[in-house]
């Protein structure tokens, strides 16, 4: 997974300063809109509708993949019985042993695959699984990857809420003006597939198409306004 690297470095260097006050961990890990952390009632109606839709109850082992400075993680605490979190970026990592623990809470550092390699190895078989706000960061061999692990750690059902996805088909409400477009036909010509840190365009097909491979049943919705008008949530399951 040769990309793995430009993308580790990248969030290695990311809003790697000093934390001082909450608003900071919204800054670290790009929850704003117009230079400002999200409004609680958002951000409180985006972790509700994680729980409702990945069902979560006191039973539950949740595995966050991509969990960045625990900012929700933290907030699905009193839901479930155990959180197993993981990120690649140290001080992210570190920020949310320091400011988002709890005692059923472990963050890991280290890259998703490897994470959930290392699960079969520690005798537990979750059944809830969240990505939140990072596939633009992989390529499609990465998720076939990714998925293959959880059915197999999974050991029978799971869901896998794949939040916060950018998706292709409404980009052009995110490059909505002459400047944006025009930037982002500059990227395209360069083969940079960063897109300022937004990451990769998906395609719903290209995600269908990989789960209908795997024998997955899969569910893309659009997210809507405040919270996005260009991104998708996909509830992955077995
Ligand atoms: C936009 S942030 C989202 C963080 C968090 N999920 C949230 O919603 O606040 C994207 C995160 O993905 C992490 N990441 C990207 N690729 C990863 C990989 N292969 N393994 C582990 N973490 C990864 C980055 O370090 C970063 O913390």
């Amino acid at each position: 997974m040769e990309h793995f690297i430009g993308w580790e470095n990248f969030w290695k260097e990311w809003r790697n300063k000093d934390i001082e006050t909450e608003n900071d961990l919204y800054f670290q890990v790009g929850k704003t809109v117009h230079n400002k952390p999200i409004e609680k009632e958002i951000f409180d109606r985006i972790n509700e509708g994680i729980v409702h839709t990945l069902d979560l109850s006191e039973e539950d082992i949740l595995v966050e993949l991509c969990c960045g400075n625990g900012l929700c993680t933290y907030e699905f605490r009193d839901k479930v019985k155990q959180i197993m979190a993981v990120d690649f970026a140290p001080h992210l990592i570190e920020a949310a042993v320091k400011f988002k623990s709890a005692t059923n809470i472990s963050y890991t550092l280290g890259s998703v695959t490897e994470f959930l390699a290392s699960l079969e190895s520690k005798g537990v078989h979750p059944a809830k699984y969240l990505m939140n706000d990072s596939l633009a960061y992989f390529k499609p061999e990465d998720l076939k990857e990714i998925l293959t692990l959880i059915s197999g750690v999974a050991r029978g059902a799971f869901k896998f809420l794949i939040r916060g996805v950018p998706n292709d088909l409404l980009k052009w409400n995110f490059y909505n003006t002459d400047e944006r477009k025009q930037r982002y036909h500059e990227y395209v010509a360069k083969g940079d597939i960063t897109n300022d840190g937004l990451g990769r365009w998906w395609s719903p097909a290209e995600i269908e198409q990989i789960c209908h491979t795997l024998g997955l049943d899969v569910v893309i919705r659009n997210q809507e306004p405040p919270v996005s008008n260009y991104r998708m949530d996909i509830l992955i399951s077995k």
